[in-house]
């Protein structure tokens, strides 16, 4: 089952951030990147989930579409058994109904040429943009917003070269978004080889100056929207780790400095900047799949002058940042998001949570994500 539906005891009771509690399955009416462009050659379909919806994605003269991966008459999957007679369609393998990729229309039905349906019926398709080596989704109804409205800031700029990796995490979307954005997390990273080995500087910890509100929201229009947290600026630095006054553990003391600015924007993608070193960015995306699944899409970003020096950032990130950085420090939050999916996946840890002072940044995204997100996905929409 793909879930989604949340139990209605834990709904009443919470406060401040309820459309953030229902939103299981992540928010309808945003663009979502859902693969890399790598992945989808010319005419092989692939099939990908996002919130629960099952789309299948193909690659004709270059261009991308999308439509919905499950046939109108008894809704079978296409990609359980691919086929295509004419280049620009799909054919249904059990009765032959048969689908234009660019506007879903039913073009033909190959066991029934007088069927009154042909010209009358479409499948649901979707738009969809490649930018940056990624293919963006938009799962919705409204008139898509141009795709810079759901990326970080300095994402799609010219000259900014991305590369990275996605994998599967068995975790709520919302577990990754509040790990990525959580400042005293950093714990867990404490001896992570990218720390040690590239001398970078990491507390165990940070302790808020005063309680409250220490982000800095960016709401403007047409977006994209989201949160900065200032903990960097409004807290100290927690290095020698101590229990009842007796040191019991030490940070990194490296010499480079790094994450000064932490970002979360909607759907629910992060920006660090720098990281991991000066002159580079993290941008990482958790894309609800299901209600317990999410892809964790990681990129890293540098500003490059010409193709050949974006070209080898790209080729830098595949030989060295992939295996230092988005897995020698990042698979540490993915074993997180997983421990933490066993307290959250029955919804009563929303109540039932604790938080401390540090944690009030990732309240404000919870506030501010309910706010302004365009739409929940429901079980309905499956
Ligand atoms: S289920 Fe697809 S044509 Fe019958
Ligand atoms: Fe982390």
């Amino acid at each position: 089952m793909l879930g989604g539906s949340v139990d209605p005891a834990v709904l009443e009771r919470v406060r401040g951030w309820r459309p953030y509690v229902e939103a299981k399955l992540g928010f309808r009416n945003h663009w979502y990147p859902a693969v890399f462009a790598r992945e989808l050659a010319e005419n092989a379909p692939v099939e990908v989930m996002l919130l629960g919806e099952r789309i299948l994605l193909n690659r004709l003269d270059g261009v991308v579409y999308g439509i919905r991966n499950r046939c109108l008459h008894r809704g079978v999957r296409f990609s359980q058994r691919l086929e295509c007679y004419k280049k620009g369609t799909i054919t249904c393998w059990y009765h032959a109904f048969t689908y234009d990729w660019k506007d879903g229309t039913l073009v033909d039905i190959i066991t029934n040429p007088n069927s009154a349906l042909i010209g009358a019926r479409k499948i649901q398709t979707y738009s969809v943009r490649e930018a940056k080596g990624l293919i963006f989704v938009f799962v919705g109804d409204i008139d898509p917003p141009d795709l810079s409205a759901d990326v970080p800031p300095g994402f799609l700029d010219e000259g900014m070269a991305i590369n990275g990796k996605r994998r599967m995490v068995k975790s709520n979307w919302r577990l990754g978004v509040e790990n990525g954005f959580d400042a005293s997390h950093i714990f867990i990273h404490k001896h992570s080889k990218l720390v040690v080995r590239n001398d970078i500087a990491l507390p165990l910890g940070f302790a808020p100056i005063s309680a409250g509100d220490n982000t800095r929201e960016v709401l403007g229009e047409p977006g994209p929207k989201g949160l900065y947290d200032l903990l960097g600026e409004k807290s100290i630095p927690v290095f020698e780790g101590a229990i009842g006054g007796e040191p019991v553990i030490e940070g990194n003391f490296g010499a480079k400095k790094v994450a000064d600015n932490i970002s979360i924007w909607l759907p629910g993608v992060l920006k660090v900047d720098p990281w991991p070193q000066e002159g580079m960015n993290q941008f990482e995306w958790y894309i609800p799949i299901d209600a317990t699944t999410h892809c964790y899409l990681q990129t890293l970003g540098r500003m490059t002058a010409s193709e050949e020096e974006a070209a080898s950032f790209r080729r830098e990130v595949d030989e060295k940042w992939v295996d230092l950085a988005l897995d020698g420090f990042n698979d540490d939050d993915v074993w997180a998001r997983e421990a933490t999916e066993e307290f959250y996946g029955d919804d009563r840890g929303w109540i039932e949570e604790r938080l401390f002072e540090t944690d009030m940044a990732i309240v404000e995204w919870r506030k501010l994500a309910s706010r302004h997100n365009r739409g929940i996905q429901r079980p309905e929409h499956l």
